[in-house]
C-alpha cells in the first residue's frame, strides 16, 4: 500500500447529521462525499435549537445519512480503513447518536474506531483543504463557537482566547430577530447592512480595552436592543433606512472587535505558517475582507476554506479521523460521548454554554 487512507466520518453534535468519506494518500486529500442533512426546520419554530429534537432527528437520520455517503463515494463499507466520529463537546443527546452509530459499524466491521474532537474537525479543515502545515491561528467564528486557536499538531492546541458569553453568530441571530429578520440572521443581517450607514449608530467594542484575545458579544446584543427601542420609541416603529443603518452598526462593531482580537493573536503567534478561518460567520464578506487586510498586515496569508467546510459537515470528521489514526491515536468501543471537551486543556474554562450547546 502507498499509505493512502479512506475513512467514513460521522458528525450530530449540534443541528446537523451528516457522514462523509474522505480519501488521503501521497497526492493529497479529496472529499469522496459530504451528506448534510440540516435542522433548521424543525427548530425554527422554537427560536433555537432544542435539544430533545435534536437528538431524536440525528437517531433518525444518521443511518440515511452513512448511507449516502458511501453510495455517493461509491464505496462499500468494508472498502473503508477507518471510521471516524465527533465524541464532543456538543449537546450530547445528539453526539451519543453517531458516536453509538460509530461503534456499531466499527463492532460488525472490525474497523478502526477514531474519535474526533468536534472542534480540532473545525480546527484541522485547512490541512485537508490547502495542506497547511502546522504551527497556524485558527479564529472558529460560528452559532456555537468563538475562539482563537494556535494549532500546533494533531492533537496539539493552545487557546489564546474566545467568547466570555455568547459566541458571534448567535448575536447576528438575535439581531435579526429583535429586527423582524428571518434566521439564520447573519445572512440577513449582511444583506441589510450593505444598505446602511455603519456611523450613525454608536455601537460598544466589548473587550477591546483590555489585553489579550478573550470577546464579548452579550453587551453588543443589549446595545442594540435599547438602539432598536429608541427608533421604535421615535418612530412608532423601524423603518426601513433605520433598520439598515441598525445593522451597518452592529455588524461594524464585531468585524472591529474581531480584526483587533485577530491582530493581537497573530502577534503572540510569530513563525505560523497561515491565519485561517472556520464557522457560519467567516461567510461574512464585511468580516472577511477586514481579517484579510489583518493577516496581510501581520505578513502571513490568510485561509478562509470553501463555506461547505467552513460550517459543520462530516468531511473534516473523516479528515481528522485520518490525521489522528496516521498519528496512532485510536480509540475503541469504550469511547464515550462527551458534553464538554476542551481542545487546550490548558487554559481556564469559558464561560457560558450558549444556544447551541456547550463551549468548550
Ligand atoms: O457554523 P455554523 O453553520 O453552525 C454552528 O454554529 O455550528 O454557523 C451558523 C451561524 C449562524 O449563527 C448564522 O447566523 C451565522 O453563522 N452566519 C453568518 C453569516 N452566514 C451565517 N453570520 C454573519 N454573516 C453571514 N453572512
Ligand atoms: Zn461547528
Amino acid at each position: 500500500m502507498d499509505g493512502t487512507l479512506t475513512f467514513l466520518g460521522l458528525e450530530s453534535s449540534c443541528d446537523d447529521t451528516a457522514a462523509a468519506v474522505v480519501r488521503a494518500g501521497p497526492e493529497g486529500a479529496v472529499i469522496l462525499s459530504s451528506v448534510v442533512a440540516g435542522q433548521d426546520a424543525l427548530h425554527a419554530a422554537f427560536g433555537g435549537v432544542v435539544p430533545e429534537i435534536a437528538a431524536r432527528a440525528h437517531a433518525e437520520r444518521i443511518d440515511l445519512c452513512v448511507e449516502q455517503a458511501l453510495e455517493q463515494a461509491g464505496l462499500p463499507l468494508a472498502a473503508m480503513d477507518g471510521i471516524a466520529v465527533t465524541a464532543g463537546p456538543g449537546l450530547i443527546g445528539g453526539v451519543l447518536a453517531a458516536v453509538m452509530c460509530a461503534k456499531g459499524l466499527s463492532a460488525a466491521t472490525g474497523l478502526p474506531l477514531v474519535g474526533v474532537n468536534h472542534l480540532a474537525g473545525h480546527a484541522l479543515t485547512p490541512r485537508l483543504t490547502d495542506a497547511l502545515a502546522f504551527p497556524y491561528l485558527m479564529l472558529l467564528v460560528s452559532g456555537g463557537h468563538c475562539q482563537f486557536l494556535l494549532v500546533e499538531g494533531v492533537d496539539r492546541f493552545r487557546r489564546l482566547g474566545g467568547t466570555i458569553d455568547d459566541a458571534p453568530g448567535e448575536a447576528f441571530d438575535k439581531t435579526a430577530k429583535l429586527l423582524g429578520l428571518p434566521q439564520p440572521g447573519g445572512p440577513a443581517v449582511e444583506a441589510e447592512a450593505a444598505q446602511g450607514d455603519a456611523r450613525r449608530f454608536a455601537f460598544p467594542r466589548p473587550l477591546l480595552d483590555r489585553p489579550g484575545c478573550d470577546l464579548s458579544f452579550s453587551g453588543l446584543k443589549t446595545a442594540l436592543l435599547r438602539a432598536r427601542d429608541a427608533v421604535i420609541a421615535a418612530r412608532g416603529g423601524i423603518p426601513v433606512q433605520d433598520r439598515r443603518d441598525l445593522c451597518a452598526g452592529f455588524q461594524a462593531a464585531v468585524a472591529d472587535v474581531l480584526a483587533e482580537k485577530s491582530r493581537r493573536a497573530l502577534v503572540e503567534c510569530p513563525g505560523i505558517t497561515g491565519f485561517a478561518v472556520a464557522g457560519g460567520v467567516a461567510a461574512n464578506a464585511t468580516l472577511r475582507g477586514r481579517l484579510m487586510a489583518v493577516a496581510a498586515a501581520a505578513g502571513v496569508p490568510f485561509l478562509a476554506p470553501p463555506l461547505r467546510l467552513c460550517t459543520d459537515n462530516a468531511a473534516m470528521i473523516a479528515w481528522a479521523g485520518i490525521e489522528r489514526f496516521r498519528a496512532g491515536l485510536t480509540d475503541d468501543l469504550a469511547l464515550s460521548a462527551r458534553p464538554r471537551w476542551p481542545l487546550d486543556s490548558t487554559a481556564p474554562a469559558l464561560l457560558g454554554s450558549g444556544k447551541k450547546g456547550a463551549k468548550a
